[in-house]
């Protein structure tokens, strides 16, 4: 925050630990594994970070994980990332990652979840943080189903699944056989859903995946009979401003529906996606949503609030969490 205060204390519910992966990290990686990648250099790199929508964003986003081979390397990614927690107010994480994105190039699964674990417990005494296997929804319900047989093996360390990559015409209603049988093994069920895709698509994910969240949503808001839904079931939406405005879903960030969904009583936290690619880590996107948006210090502290409710932590864990956020002091 630009105040100089201690930042406002948060849960991070929507972040891919892939788009952490910084353009530096990324020219390391490649040289480390002599990986050759389509751009000269950081520079050429942070250029092609102009995104006309989702899906020329995800090009980018698949083509950099090419460095990504080893435990280590995963290890070395989320411990970046959970070391910028503390400046950031983030207590606690419950990160997606991409099982397909890796295991379909080799990559086995096991070293990608063992990578991930073993940041976590080295930062376990400042952040808490799970993991949520994504499946890619514009691959094969098959490929979704044995990936998930795949993790069986690692799901001690893996709080839930999510549904993310291409939205559009890839609907969650293809993936209900695996979301039932993640749901069978304990799994907490999350979809990104209405980021991209039509207000139907945040629907089938609360009928037909039984999500507990939805991740984005903001398309929700072009329905009233859906937003009196959500609002009535209090069900989370992890909304996030800058990536709406950095893939063209919303026009700018004046434009952004959060305010009105605020207004209408729904359960709305803010996060950052992919920071590496949309300019902001959980703090700075507070700020940006601030600024751009007009919110109040006390809108910041509800959506706090919210992220931390919204969580899969235990409900006394989540009491105190929610009594700091109270104490803070903008
Ligand atoms: N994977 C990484 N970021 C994503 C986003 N914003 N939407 C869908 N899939 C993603
Ligand atoms: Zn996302």
């Amino acid at each position: 925050m630009t105040t100089g205060t201690p930042p406002l204390p948060k849960a991070e519910l929507h972040l891919h630990i892939e788009g952490t992966l910084e353009p530096e990290t990324v020219f390391a990686l490649a040289r480390r594994h002599d990986v050759a990648l389509p751009w000269t250099d950081v520079e050429a790199l942070r250029s092609a970070y102009d995104f006309a929508d989702l899906q020329s964003f995800l090009d980018v986003y698949y083509a950099n994980m090419a460095v990504l081979r080893t435990r280590d390397d995963f290890a070395e990614l989320a411990s970046a990332y959970l070391r910028t927690c503390p400046d950031q107010g983030v207590e606690h994480v419950e990160m997606f990652f991409d099982p397909q994105a890796h295991t379909s190039r080799g990559v086995d699964i096991g070293d990608v979840v063992g990578g991930l674990t073993d940041a976590i417990e080295e930062h376990s005494g400042t952040v808490s943080a799970g993991l949520i296997l994504c499946f890619l929804r514009d691959r094969p319900a098959s490929e979704a189903e044995e990936t998930l047989r795949a993790a069986e093996p690692y799901l001690d360390r893996v709080v839930g699944v999510g549904l993310d990559s291409a939205e559009v015409g890839h609907p969650p209603s293809g993936f209900t056989g695996v979301f039932d049988r993640a749901r069978s093994l304990g799994l907490k069920p999350v979809a990104h859903a209405g980021e991209e895709g039509p207000p139907a698509y945040v629907r089938e994910a609360l009928d037909d995946l039984g999500v507990l969240r939805v991740d984005h949503g903001i398309r929700a808001i072009e329905d009233d009979e859906l937003v009196a839904r959500l609002a009535r079931d209090r069900t989370p939406l992890t909304v996030c401003p800058l990536s709406n405005v950095r893939l063209a879903c919303v026009p700018g960030i004046g434009l952004h529906p959060l305010p009105e969904m605020l207004a209408a009583g729904l359960n709305v936290s803010l996060h950052s996606d992919d920071p590496a690619y949309f300019g902001g880590y959980a703090d700075t996107t507070y700020a940006a949503s601030r600024d751009g948006l007009g919110l109040s210090a006390e809108d910041l502290r509800t959506m706090a609030v919210n992220s931390f409710e919204s969580s899969f932590l235990d409900a006394d864990v989540i009491a105190k969490h929610v009594a700091a956020v109270r104490a803070w002091e903008a």
